[in-house]
């Protein structure tokens, strides 16, 4: 039994020192334990052991305390190369330590540290100090990321550095620069615009960045161009740029109150993996590291600090900054700075600055005076003022009292719509962008250079057919005037009007000093645009220095109409002609002046008319009547052909070719229908026709042979009344065919009455073989007039006609019929004459 006992408590007591044995050994090896003793326990750890080896960093994580040691296990070194295991330096190291120690224990979230302080190589000139931002990651379920990498040997505890070691999946050289990792964040190119333009500002490093993306920027392409532009977005991008760069590492959980670079305080919190800016701005990505910052990515415009866009900034947006820095120069700045100016700009971009050589050339060449860049700008209207207009005459800025006058006279601009989305300026310019507004301005970019208006010739449009008129104002120098202070407004006579005074025109050319006075009458010293709407009568005077009535005004959307002397004139409001010195309405009148007296005699001068006036000189009756008569002028030759055996015959013939004023305009507006044109000769109206517009004829009513149609070859009127024009012809007016056959005395009349009937029937004969081609011709014209004549003629000549209507019939027999009455009851009081017609016999024969 003793012995048992003995055995028993030795094997106790040997059991008991060795198990204290055991656990004093226990005891001591955790004591004891390190870093290094835990990365050289666990083979996963052997490669960055031997990297530490190497460079000889073993005893400098030995003196360490309070740490946590980021170890990539071996897999991490997988793609290295040896080089870089070899290089692996102190600085390089301190990136993996945090100086204190972390584990899965700490409170779950995102949490930024920092690295140790390590030299950076990066830049050599000021090699200073830097720390990386750490973030650490612990889930619910305590697993870790750290710098966003898996960590799978966690929570190693080296209790006599009191420090832990993470070890994880990768090592952290795919971490990038802050400047690389801005540039790799998708949909980023509008903040790098940003980042490029303020480049002078905070150096990139050591930063928070609260990045922007594209689709959250809250500026359009222009406001962007605007910020990069070097010269004046400078400011603005800085200052946009700071608000969104905080110093130091500022992520993770956390409530922080930083100031950014601008000096202004912004909060910072998170309770997630998301941090918000000022507790309501959420990023959509949050913590992104780097190696010298974080970012923060947010889709929202409202992270970026609003600046106040005003016109000047908006222009150099729109590649105009050419322009502004003129403006500048020329003191116009309070233009572009006020954003409670309504206005409209129309400007170019500038030219391509991609040649220097073009780009100088024209440099000397563009500068553009103060008042030619005024031009650009139109006062008191933008482009809502424009969208309901079809066109309309502006005002703009530029108001030249050198041209215009000093009163409140700017030169206009004439802008008409050519359909919703465009419209054309000064008829030259088409603009088809969309504006751009800022404030109360409309801002139009526009293709072609938007010039000041030049002289009348060059501004006048060649389809409005005034180059005759122009003609005569370069003749007689009168399209370029001094300047006078209240401008000038030219009415040119365009168009067609001027047919009208084609004689006139020749007399006063052949008579010194008459045309001067003429085209000076046609310029008023005054500026009458064609939506003047005040409506109020007002007199000026002409360049002759005649004063000139203006009344009567009346404004509708198309025209605009007044009396101008009592002469009705109607502007068309889409022909306005801007020019330099005021504005030119091409008119179809011609506004001769008051005080030029021109009579029928004057015309008379300006053509070969000597035969008529001395046929007219017979007659002291008719010679008086001349200048209050209008006058059918054959041509001198034509007259020549006639003879005259008896004064009387001539007389009648006369008569024919003096109409009084009431027929003038009758003849003038020839075409429209046909009416009876009364002449001296009561017995004898005219009528006119204008076939297809061009010649105007005229024939004795009633006369329906061709061949007796006179042609009006010139025009001649002496007022803008047109009552009393005059009408040059190409060969007199037959009167009527009835005159000779009447007027024979005796037995001639009888001999005269056979052969009349006889060769009555034989032209008839010959008519009818006429009328029977040119059926058309006479039924239109004798259905309308004749139809209830009758007459014993007309019976017995039916037994004669065979093959055509009665109504033909009767037609032609009651012309002749009505010739032989003028015959009888109109010449019955004068001697009977005789009368030779070359043309007309020859016919007959
Ligand atoms: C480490 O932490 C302990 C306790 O928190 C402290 O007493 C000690 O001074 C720290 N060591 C270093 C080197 O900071
Ligand atoms: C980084 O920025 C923070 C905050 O401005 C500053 O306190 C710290 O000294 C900077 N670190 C370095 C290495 O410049
Ligand atoms: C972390 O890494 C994952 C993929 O490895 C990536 O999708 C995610 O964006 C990263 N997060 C950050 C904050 O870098
Ligand atoms: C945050 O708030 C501060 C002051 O309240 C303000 O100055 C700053 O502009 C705000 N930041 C942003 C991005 O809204
Ligand atoms: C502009 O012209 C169109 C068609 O010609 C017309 O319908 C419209 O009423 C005009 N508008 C104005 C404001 O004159
Ligand atoms: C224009 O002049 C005429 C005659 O000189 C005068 O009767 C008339 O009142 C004037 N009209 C205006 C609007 O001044
Ligand atoms: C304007 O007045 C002119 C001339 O009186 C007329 O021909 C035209 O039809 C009018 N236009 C409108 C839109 O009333
Ligand atoms: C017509 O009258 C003029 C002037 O009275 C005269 O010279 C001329 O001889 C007359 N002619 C005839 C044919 O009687
Ligand atoms: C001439 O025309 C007028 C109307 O203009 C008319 O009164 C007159 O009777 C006509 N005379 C002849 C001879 O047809």
């Amino acid at each position: 039994m003793r012995l048992a006992t003995i055995r028993h408590l030795l094997i106790s007591v040997t059991t008991c020192v060795l198990l204290n044995a055991l656990g004093a050994a226990a005891q001591q090896d955790q004591v004891t334990t390190t870093v290094i003793d835990i990365l050289s326990s666990n083979p996963e750890f052997s490669l960055f052991l031997r990297v530490l080896q190497r460079n000889q960093l073993i005893p400098y994580i030995n003196q360490l305390e309070n740490i946590t040691l980021i170890a990539p296990i071996n897999s991490a070194f997988a793609e290295s190369t040896s080089n870089t295991l070899e290089t692996f330096s102190l600085d390089d190291l301190n990136r993996y330590i945090v100086s204190q120690p972390l584990s899965s224990n700490h409170t779950p979230g995102l949490y930024i540290y920092q690295s140790k302080a390590y030299e950076n190589d990066r830049d050599t000139d000021h090699s200073s100090t830097y720390t990386s931002p750490i973030s650490f990651e612990v889930h619910e379920n305590k697993k870790l990321r750290l710098n966003n990498v898996t960590v799978v040997e966690k929570d190693l505890y080296a209790e006599t550095q009191n420090s832990y070691v993470q070890g994880t999946v990768a090592t952290f050289n795919h971490i990038l620069s802050l400047e690389e990792s801005l540039k790799r964040i998708p949909h980023s190119g509008k903040f790098h615009k940003l980042v490029e333009s303020s480049s002078s500002s905070s150096s990139l490093t050591n930063k928070t960045v609260l990045l922007f993306t594209n689709s959250a920027s809250p500026f359009n392409d222009h406001q962007i161009k605007y910020l990069s532009d070097g010269k004046y977005g400078k400011e603005d991008s800085k200052y946009i740029f700071n608000s969104l760069l905080l110093p130091g590492y500022i992520g993770g959980v956390g409530e922080f109150t930083v100031k950014d670079m601008n000096g202004f305080e912004v909060q910072i919190s998170s309770s997630s993996s998301l941090i918000s800016v000022n507790s309501t701005i959420r990023a959509s990505v949050s913590n992104i590291i780097a190696t010298d910052g974080i970012i923060h990515v947010f889709d929202t415009h409202e992270i970026v600090q609003s600046i106040e866009f005003n016109v000047l900034k908006t222009l150099v947006g729109l590649g105009c900054a050419a322009f502004v820095d003129e403006l500048l120069f020329q003191d116009l700045g309070y233009l572009l700075t006020d954003n409670s100016l309504k206005q409209t700009i129309f400007h170019t971009k500038d030219s391509d600055e991609s040649s220097d050589v073009a780009a100088a050339a024209q440099d000397e060449v563009e500068l553009l005076s103060r008042g030619e860049n005024l031009y650009h700008f139109v006062k008191d209207m933008n482009h809502e003022d424009f969208h309901d207009l079809n066109t309309t005459l502006v005002t703009t800025r530029y108001c030249s009292s050198k041209k215009l006058g000093s009163k409140d006279h700017c030169q206009r601009l004439k802008v008409g719509r050519l359909d919703e989305d465009s419209f054309v300026i000064n008829n030259n310019i088409i603009v088809q962008s969309q504006p751009v507004t800022v404030g109360a301005t409309s801002i139009y970019i526009i293709d072609e250079d938007l010039r000041v208006p030049h002289d009348l010739v060059s501004a006048v449009n060649p389809l409005f057919d005034c180059s005759r008129s122009l003609e005569y104002l370069h003749r007689l120098n009168l399209h370029r005037l001094p300047n006078h202070e209240n401008g000038y407004t030219y009415f040119l006579p365009c168009f067609k009007s001027l047919e009208n005074w084609e004689l006139t025109l020749k007399y006063l050319e052949s008579t010194t000093g008459s045309l001067m006075a003429a085209m000076k009458g046609i310029v008023m010293e005054d500026l009458l645009y064609s939506d003047y709407s005040e409506g109020d009568d007002f007199n000026s005077t002409n360049l002759l220095g005649d004063t000139v009535m203006l009344s009567d005004f009346e404004l509708n959307e198309t025209n605009l109409e007044f009396a101008y002397n009592d002469i009705h004139v109607s502007l068309n409001r889409l022909d306005d002609v801007i020019f330099d010195q005021g504005v030119a309405h091409p008119v179809d009148t011609f506004l001769i002046p008051d005080n030029l007296k021109i009579q029928n005699t004057d015309i008379l001068t300006a053509f070969d008319t000597v035969l008529f006036q001395k046929y007219l000189s017979f007659f002291p009756r008719l010679s008086a009547m001349v200048n209050d008569h209008s006058l059918l002028v054959p041509s001198g030759l034509s007259l020549s052909k006639f003879q005259f055996e008896k004064n009387t015959t001539l007389e009648q013939l006369l008569h024919v070719h003096i109409l009084p004023r009431e027929s003038t305009l009758k003849i003038l507006n020839c075409g429209v229908e046909t009416q009876d044109i009364r002449t001296l000769n009561p017995k004898v109206n005219l009528t006119c026709s204008s076939p297809a517009n061009h010649d105007t004829f005229i024939t004795v009513k009633g006369d329906n042979d061709i061949g007796n149609r006179v042609r009006i070859l010139k025009k001649g009127c002496v007022s803008n009344d047109h009552d009393i024009c005059i009408f040059e012809i190409d060969k007199p007016i037959e009167a009527d065919s009835g005159h000779f056959h009447v007027s024979l005395p005796g037995t001639a009349f009888a001999i005269g009455i056979l052969l009349g009937s006889l060769s009555m029937v034989f032209i008839l004969l010959c008519l009818m073989m006429v009328v029977a081609r040119t059926k058309g011709v006479f039924t239109a014209n004798s259905d309308t007039e004749n139809n209830n004549a009758t007459g014993t003629a007309v019976v017995d000549a039916n037994t004669v006609l065979t093959g055509s209507t009665v109504d033909e019939r009767t037609s032609l027999l009651v012309h002749s019929e009505n010739g032989f009455e003028h015959g009888y009851s109109g010449m019955s009081n004068t001697d009977p004459i005789s009368m030779q017609r070359p043309a007309k016999v020859d016919f007959a024969v």
